[in-house]
C-alpha cells in the first residue's frame, strides 16, 4: 500500500471483529514505532502491549469506560520516557519525549492500516490509574492508548478545518 493511501484510509476505529491479531503483525507495528524519528535518537518512548482481557477491562475502566478498548484484542499503551530524554535535554526533554511517543504512535497507526488493522488514538484516560495498573515507572508517562484489531466498521472521515489551519510564510 502507498503511504498516501494509508494516510487517507486511516480512521479511528471503535468497533472490532472478535478475531486475534497475530504476534507477527504486532511486532511489525512495534517496529514501525521504533523506526519513527526521535530527539537525538534517544527514543524517549516505551510500549506496553496488553492482550490479557481482564487487564483490558481495567484499562477500559480507567479510560471513561470506552468499551471498544475491551472489544479490540490488543491495547498498546504508548509511553513518553521523560527520564530518558531529560538526561540529555533537561526540561525540554520532557516535551521531546511526548513528541517521540507521538511520532511513533502515528507510524504505528499507518502500519496497522497497511496490515488491514484498525486503531484509535485514545487520549482520555486516568493517567495515574493506567500507570499503577501496568507498573509504569516514575519519569515515564502513558500518553496514548492504542486499541488494535481487525475493524468491524468503515467510518467516513470527520470534516477537517483544512486551509483555515494553514499560515503560509507568516501567521
Ligand atoms: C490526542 C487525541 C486524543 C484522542 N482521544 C480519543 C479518545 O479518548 N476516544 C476516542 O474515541 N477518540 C479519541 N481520539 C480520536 C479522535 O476523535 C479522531 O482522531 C478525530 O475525531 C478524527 O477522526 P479520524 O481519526 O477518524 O480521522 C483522539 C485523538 C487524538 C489525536
Amino acid at each position: 500500500m502507498e503511504v498516501a493511501e494509508a494516510v487517507d484510509l486511516r480512521r479511528s476505529i471503535r468497533r472490532y471483529q472478535d478475531k486475534d491479531v497475530p504476534d507477527g503483525m504486532i511486532k511489525a507495528i512495534l517496529r514501525a514505532g521504533h523506526m519513527a524519528p526521535s530527539a537525538g535518537n534517544l527514543q524517549g518512548r516505551d510500549f506496553v502491549i496488553v492482550k490479557d482481557r481482564r487487564m483490558r477491562e481495567l484499562i477500559c475502566k480507567a479510560a471513561l469506560g470506552q468499551s471498544f478498548i475491551v472489544e479490540a484484542p490488543v491495547c498498546i499503551v504508548v509511553c513518553a520516557n521523560m527520564s530518558r530524554s531529560s538526561e540529555k535535554y533537561g526540561k525540554r526533554g520532557e516535551l521531546y519525549a511526548v513528541q517521540d511517543a507521538s511520532a511513533a504512535a502515528m507510524s504505528m497507526m499507518l502500519m496497522a492500516v497497511d496490515l488491514g488493522l484498525g486503531t484509535c488514538w485514545v487520549g482520555a484516560f486516568n493517567e495515574q490509574a493506567i500507570s499503577e495498573l501496568l507498573g509504569i515507572p516514575q519519569g515515564v508517562r502513558p500518553v496514548m492508548l492504542m486499541p488494535l484489531g481487525f475493524p468491524d466498521e468503515s467510518p467516513y472521515a470527520p470534516p477537517r478545518l483544512g486551509e483555515k489551519l494553514e499560515h503560509w510564510e507568516k501567521w
